[in-house]
């Protein structure tokens, strides 16, 4: 399939916190099957350049970048860079941390950092891109949330949950704004994916097989997603196939938000 033949995609976060695959590192290897030439941004440059290895050894076109995107300067650099060589189709938007906690037990820095990485660093590439793709009169642009962005969990994690949310609403606001020049905005809203990101960040202490069949049990299908499943999902709403749809938080969590 060539549904990105000739597209340019920005891949914020298209490495993977440890090893296998993440959400960020499948788009990026499914768009770059789809024909796209992917610009792999990630913090870690080992992580971006595996997931550039890997398209590589597909026969697939990327380019690996290293840029902290919750600072706005890197932000910008990221863009300028890729703006360079070509135009910008795609922006997906794909950076996500947490921390667990209510707001007392939640720590003011932590707060800050999670709003940061979730929502801050969302702005400031949303910011860079959106001129160029408003020049040209055409762009998508898909951000990966999650159902906590929507609704409380088995815990709380509200600093997660709120910088979700208000992500969320800042790519509705885009969309708005943006639906008469030709650009698409639209949430990509997972529910538990099983991914490196889970051991690392979300439950380190956790034992993983307890821990995914506690996952698992919290959906009605019976299963956690796979980071292919979040991939398929993002790259229809930055396709041509959705058109004309823009605004959506579209969940893709075997049914846990009904
Ligand atoms: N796995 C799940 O169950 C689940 C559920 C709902 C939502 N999500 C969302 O999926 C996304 C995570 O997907 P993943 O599996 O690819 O995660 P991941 O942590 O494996 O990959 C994210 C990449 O982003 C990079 N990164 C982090 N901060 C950065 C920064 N400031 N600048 C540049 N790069 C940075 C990391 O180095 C990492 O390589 C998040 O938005 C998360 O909220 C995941």
């Amino acid at each position: 399939m060539t549904r990105f033949a000739g597209r340019r995609v920005l891949l914020a976060g298209g490495g993977s916190i440890g090893p296998g695959v993440g959400n960020g590192k499948a788009a990026a290897i499914l768009y770059a099957r789809e024909g796209a030439e992917v610009f792999v941004i990630d913090r870690n440059p080992d992580a971006a350049a595996e997931t550039v290895s890997i398209i590589e050894a597909e026969g697939g076109r990327a380019l690996a970048h290293t840029a902290d995107l919750t600072r706005p300067e890197e932000a910008q650099g990221a863009v300028t860079r890729m703006l360079a060589g070509g135009g910008i189709d795609v922006l997906h938007y794909n950076l996500g941390t947490s921390v667990k906690g209510g707001v007392v037990e939640t720590a003011p820095e932590d707060w800050t950092r999670v709003f940061d990485v979730n929502l801050n660093a969302a702005y400031h590439l949303s910011r860079a891109v959106l001129p160029a793709m408003e020049a040209e009169g055409k762009g998508a642009l898909v951000y990966v949330s999650s159902l906590a962005g929507l609704r409380s969990g088995p815990y709380s994690y509200v600093a997660y949950e709120a910088s979700k949310a208000a992500l969320q609403r800042m790519a509705q606001s885009i969309a708005r704004v943006y639906a008469e020049k030709g650009i698409r905005a639209n949430v990509v809203l997972p529910g538990p994916i099983d991914t490196p990101h889970v051991t690392a960040i979300v439950a380190p202490d956790a034992d993983p097989e307890e821990l995914a069949a506690a996952r698992a049990r919290l959906v009605p299908m019976g299963r956690q997603g796979t980071p292919w499943e979040v991939a398929e999902v993002a790259l229809f709403l930055a396709s041509d196939a959705a058109s004309f749809v823009t605004g959506v938080l579209l969940p893709v969590d075997g049914g846990m938000s009904l």
